[in-house]
């Protein structure tokens, strides 16, 4: 009787385990965003204070040029309403600089997006790469891009900068329980007008922004 209560509790012990294991699995790359319209301000409306933050501070190994510890890295918030889905980045980085040609190897942060998460090795229409730097400077790549569907305001702090996105989406149905593929980035540009770092949120590889299939998951709750 002993030996099978044992047992029993040894099997309870270890599903457990698994189940929690799976549960971390399954949440890593999962973004939930929460319904709310705050003001493209780039200030931290009482709303945002209730959202989840996700950080943005992996390294892509092949292009980091610097000591990680001094590489800019994020935090990400996002909400979404009938319209928009919106996005407040409070950046660390403590040398802001927009001297480099190319938008990407700016000061700047990048949310890739696949409305309908069909997981596209290729961009597709409902696909796109936005991009703001420090300065506010809006631009972005992918069949799916379009200027007139970003809006953004940002900040400069005593750590870095601030940036608030508002994207207008398209092919997505914005109501609870619809899911999207997303990526957040993090380019900076250290001293040398060129992009010393990138630092990503979930897939660690500089492809997202030809790329959709590795993308992690983005929930309307
Ligand atoms: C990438 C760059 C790429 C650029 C194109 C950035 O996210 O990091 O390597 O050239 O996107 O838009």
């Amino acid at each position: 009787m002993i030996r099978f209560l044992s047992a029993c509790l040894i099997i309870s012990l270890a599903t457990t385990a698994w189940s929690q294991n799976q549960t971390t699995k399954a949440q890593k790359g999962v973004a939930v965003a929460k319904k709310g319209t705050p003001k493209v301000d780039a200030k931290i409306d009482g709303i945002w204070k209730t959202c989840p933050k996700y950080l943005v501070n992996q390294p892509i190994a092949e292009v980091l040029e610097i000591d990680p510890k001094d590489m800019a890295t994020a935090t990400v918030r996002l909400l979404w309403d009938d319209r928009y889905l919106y996005a407040l980045w409070v950046v660390k980085d403590s040398e802001l600089s927009a001297d480099a040609g190319d938008d990407w190897a700016q000061d700047s942060v990048e949310l890739f997006l696949d409305q309908r998460q069909d997981k596209s090795t290729s961009y597709d229409t409902d696909d796109a790469q936005y991009r703001v730097n420090f300065e506010g400077k809006m631009s972005g790549q992918g069949t799916g891009y379009d200027e007139v569907d970003i809006k953004a305001a940002t900040a400069k702090n005593k750590k870095g900068y601030i940036v608030e996105m508002a994207i207008r989406t398209h092919a997505a149905d914005m109501k609870v329980g619809t899911v999207m593929g997303v990526e957040f980035q993090v380019n900076d540009e250290h001293d040398r007008a060129q992009r010393d770092a990138i630092a990503k949120w979930f897939h660690t590889q500089d492809d997202s922004w030809q790329d959709t299939s590795t993308f992690g998951t983005l929930e309307l709750k």
